[in-house]
């Protein structure tokens, strides 16, 4: 079994601790409480290597950090060491991609960019489900921008479990393959 140590960055009601959730426990809460500190859980998947087709477990011990400005300094606890970190912004709100890429500079200049798989995460997909509400970040701009920097980008929903799987599976290979 291999083992990974996963961190979770981005402003405070983005959906850090609800994408946690939804993947260790297949729930969404729709009043969560914001976290205090940090929160850990792990969860296992098993990844398929295709030329031997041999299954490999793997289990990613998850730190859930608070993303309210109070707790920022904390942050470099839980980023030091890990192995990947997903930088969560919330799809309707602007100025969360700004501070996703606050983060993204920070996790650059601190941790290196060979120790670490760094992922954009969209959160909240489907509250620009219906015409309702437009999508206040581009899915284009988003995505060049993670391409320009070397990450891995998904968009999701915690609420409906939309892309969440997927993208825990695809940071899995990613990690597994280097
Ligand atoms: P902090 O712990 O303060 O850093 O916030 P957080 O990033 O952990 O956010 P949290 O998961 O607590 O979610 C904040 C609010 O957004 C909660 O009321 C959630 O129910 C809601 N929420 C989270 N994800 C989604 C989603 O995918 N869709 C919708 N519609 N609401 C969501
Ligand atoms: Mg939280």
């Amino acid at each position: 079994m291999l083992q990974f140590k996963l961190v979770l960055l981005g402003d405070s009601s983005v959906g850090k601790s609800s994408i946690v959730h939804r993947f260790v426990k297949d729930s969404f809460d729709e009043f969560r409480e914001s976290t205090i500190g940090a929160a850990f859980l792990s969860q296992t998947i098993k990844i398929e290597d295709k030329t031997n087709h041999n299954e490999t477990v793997v289990k990613f011990e998850i730190w859930d950090t608070a993303g309210q400005e109070r707790y920022k300094s904390l942050a470099p606890m839980y980023y030091r060491n890990a192995n990947a970190a997903l930088v969560v912004y919330d799809v309707t709100q602007q100025d969360s991609l700004a501070k996703a890429q606050g983060w993204v500079t920070e996790l650059k200049t601190k941790v290196g960019e060979d120790d670490l798989v760094i992922c954009l995460v969209g959160n909240k997909l489907d509250l620009c489900e219906g015409e309702t509400t437009p999508k206040a970040v581009d899915s284009k701009q988003a995505q060049e921008y993670a391409q320009e920097q070397g990450l891995l980008f998904h968009e999701v929903s915690a609420k409906t479990g939309e892309g969440v799987k997927e993208m825990f599976q695809s940071i899995g290979e990613k990690l597994y393959e280097s």
